[in-house]
Formats: structure tokens, C-alpha cells, sequence
């Protein structure tokens, strides 16, 4: 058993003294473990965009840091003007990707504290945001240990579990949201089998969360996407994990591009579906899955990008390439948070939950 092993990788950290964020980047991934030393905006911009960081918590993590680097070196003399140099900051980095409701939640949390230090010095504030950049990646870690907590407490022993993409230790802070219950099941001699989708077209799940489990020592078998069905029917699976990038008020839940139709298997063949959601993921301002944007992104991703070749011809063929799908939440068994496990029907329970962050960060 060696979750360490995993967990020993920093997805995303501050390196302050030389005004760097580092981040693995993901894009090398199962070949090679390369930090990348990220010290202008655009790289961190360009990092995101690029998927060499990702997944929702870590996207959220990222930009924190990335706010406070981009103001850190300020000149400005008074708040109006280190305001409006944090605000060209803020609506840069917030503009690498639409659809992970963590980027803008991690914003405005720095956008927050800006407003909050108003009355204080230029250097002061600037300390208070390195302080807070630092605060949204340990409340992320502290989250991914409830969540696997409560997911834990839903599966048994000795069974098995599917999970798409990567909504791993390395899409976030630490543990992951989806792996977390898988993680502290390993530890706690749980034996699960878990089947990890490839999923298409970027292989988030191939790359990445198996060579996450695999070094964990977590038995883990990778399939095509289209063989989730077969396992399912085979009676493999038990219970399927993934995460999300936004949770609407309604339940319904936008996660990476496939995700859906898991759902709906899952559905058909009676295996709950269950979606790991920090609660900055859920947006309670977005009222159904209909009113998230959704990513699109560059064709080549689905026919180019992973081959020697071409995979289709390049004239006369269209691509669609949507980065995430939404979830109906009429599929979804339960979603887990770090505030407690919501289940149908989610316009209460969501509030609930919500309502239980605010007593308790009251
Ligand atoms: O495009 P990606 O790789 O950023 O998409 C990631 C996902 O869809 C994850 O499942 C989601 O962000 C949750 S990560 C804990």
C-alpha cells in the first residue's frame, strides 16, 4: 500500500521566493513527472488553457496563486489603482477556461479579500492575498478527506467501482475527489477493483488517474469508453465515483465530455452514481445544467493530437469537440460533499448543504 507514493507529487504549489507557481504539468503524463516553474501570467494562462493544469480543484488552486503573483510586484500607490491591476488580473486568468465554476469561485474569493484589506496598505493586502492563495489549496486538501470520508461510507469492501476521467489527486490540492474514497479505502484494506474509463479525446482517465492509482498500489484496469457498458453488465461494478466542474442548483452536474452516458448506463443497470462535489464546484447562482457554458474546444484534439497520423480525413469531415456534457439529475444517485452527502431531490438538499457551510463558516 503506498498512497504516498501519489500523494508525494504537488499538483499545484507557490514557490514564493522566487515568484513562481509550480504545477506539474499533466500533459506529460504517465511519461514523464515534469514541474514546470511558472512566472509570467501568460504561461499560468496559457498552463490552464492547455490542460498542463487541471480539473477543477486544481484550476481553482492555480488561479489563486496566479491572482496573487500577478499583483505582488504592484507600484501602485494607492487602492483604486491596485485595484483595478488586481481586476485586469483577475479577468485575465479567469478568461483560460469557461466551464469549472472552482476558476471564478477562486477569483472572487481573492477579489474578496482585496475588498475586505481596503482600508489597509498596498503590502498588506498583498500579504493578505498570498494568504488566502495559500488558504484555498489547504481548504481544498481538508475537503478531499471529508469527501472521502462520506464516500467511503457508501460502498463495501471488495468491490468494484468506475470512475471517468481524472478527478484524482492530481487534478486537485491532494487525494482527489473521486479517488479520495478510493484512496482511503486502499488504506483501510477495502480491496477495491477499480476501472478507470480512457476517456476521450484527451485520455484524462488513461494517462492519468491510472497511473495515479497504479502507483498507489490500487488494482486498476483501464478500458476503452465504450466498454463501461460490458463491465457494468458483467456485474464488475458496484458503484461509479466522478467528479464535476459545476453543479447546478437542480442537481444536474457538468463533468468531463462522456460522463453523461455513464450515467445513464449506470442508471439502466441499477449501479449508483455517485458525484464528488466540493462544495465550490456547486453553483448555486446557476439554476439547471442548461445555463453552463460549455467548453469547446480544438478539433484536432479528437482525431490528431494522441496519433502518429491523422485519424480521419482532414477535407470534407466536421468536427465536435465539447469538453464537458451535463449530467441529468434524474441519473445521480448522491452528490458527496465535504459538508455531508446530498440526495434527490437536490433543489433542497443543495440548499442544505450551502446552508450548513455558511452556519458553520459563520
Ligand atoms: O478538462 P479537464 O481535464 O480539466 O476535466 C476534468 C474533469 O472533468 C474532472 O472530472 C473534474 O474537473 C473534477 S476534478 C476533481
Amino acid at each position: 500500500m503506498d498512497n504516498k507514493k501519489t500523494f508525494d507529487l504537488e499538483t499545484v504549489y507557490l514557490d514564493d521566493e522566487n515568484n513562481a507557481l509550480v504545477i506539474i504539468d499533466q500533459t506529460l503524463i504517465p511519461i514523464e513527472v515534469k514541474y514546470l516553474h511558472l512566472t509570467e501570467q501568460e504561461d499560468i494562462w496559457e498552463a490552464i488553457y492547455e490542460l498542463r493544469v487541471r480539473g477543477a480543484p486544481a484550476i481553482g488552486i492555480t488561479a489563486g496563486y496566479g491572482a496573487y503573483l500577478g499583483v505582488k510586484a504592484s507600484k501602485a500607490q494607492d487602492y483604486e489603482s491596485f485595484y483595478q491591476e488586481f481586476k485586469k488580473v483577475k479577468d485575465y486568468l479567469a478568461s483560460s477556461r469557461p466551464t469549472a465554476v472552482n476558476l471564478f469561485w477562486a477569483l472572487d474569493k481573492m477579489d474578496a479579500c482585496v475588498k475586505k484589506n481596503k482600508n489597509r496598505s498596498i503590502p498588506e493586502i498583498i500579504e493578505a492575498l498570498h494568504q488566502q492563495s495559500e488558504e484555498i489549496k489547504a481548504e481544498d486538501v481538508r475537503t478531499n478527506k471529508a469527501i472521502g470520508e462520506y464516500g467511503l461510507s457508501l460502498v463495501q469492501p471488495n468491490t468494484g467501482l468506475l470512475t471517468h476521467c481524472n478527478a484524482g489527486s492530481l487534478a486537485t490540492g491532494k487525494y482527489g475527489t473521486a479517488t479520495a474514497p478510493m484512496y482511503l479505502g486502499h488504506e483501510r484494506g477495502y480491496n477495491f477493483k477499480v476501472f478507470a474509463d480512457e476517456t476521450r479525446p484527451l485520455l484524462q482517465g488513461a494517462r492519468i488517474t491510472t497511473f495515479e492509482l497504479a502507483q498507489a498500489g490500487i488494482d486498476v484496469t483501464l478500458i476503452a469508453d465504450n466498454m463501461a457498458s460490458t463491465v457494468m453488465k458483467n456485474g464488475w461494478v458496484q458503484a461509479v465515483f466522478v467528479g464535476c466542474d459545476r453543479v447546478a442548483a437542480n442537481g444536474d452536474v457538468a463533468n468531463k465530455i462522456g460522463t453523461s452516458g455513464v450515467a445513464i448506463l449506470a442508471h439502466e443497470y441499477g449501479i449508483p452514481f455517485y458525484v464528488c462535489a466540493p462544495t465550490s464546484t456547486i453553483d448555486m447562482n446557476c439554476p439547471t445544467g442548461a445555463d453552463i457554458e460549455i467548453e469547446q474546444r480544438n478539433p484536432e484534439e479528437v482525431y490528431k493530437k494522441w496519433y502518429a497520423k491523422p485519424m480521419a480525413p482532414e477535407e470534407g469531415v466536421k468536427f465536435f469537440n465539447p469538453a464537458f456534457d451535463v449530467s441529468d439529475a434524474k441519473y445521480v444517485t448522491a452528490i458527496i460533499t465535504e459538508f455531508g452527502i446530498a440526495r434527490p431531490p437536490f433543489d433542497i438538499t443543495l440548499k442544505q448543504i450551502m446552508d450548513k457551510k455558511a452556519q458553520e463558516n459563520a
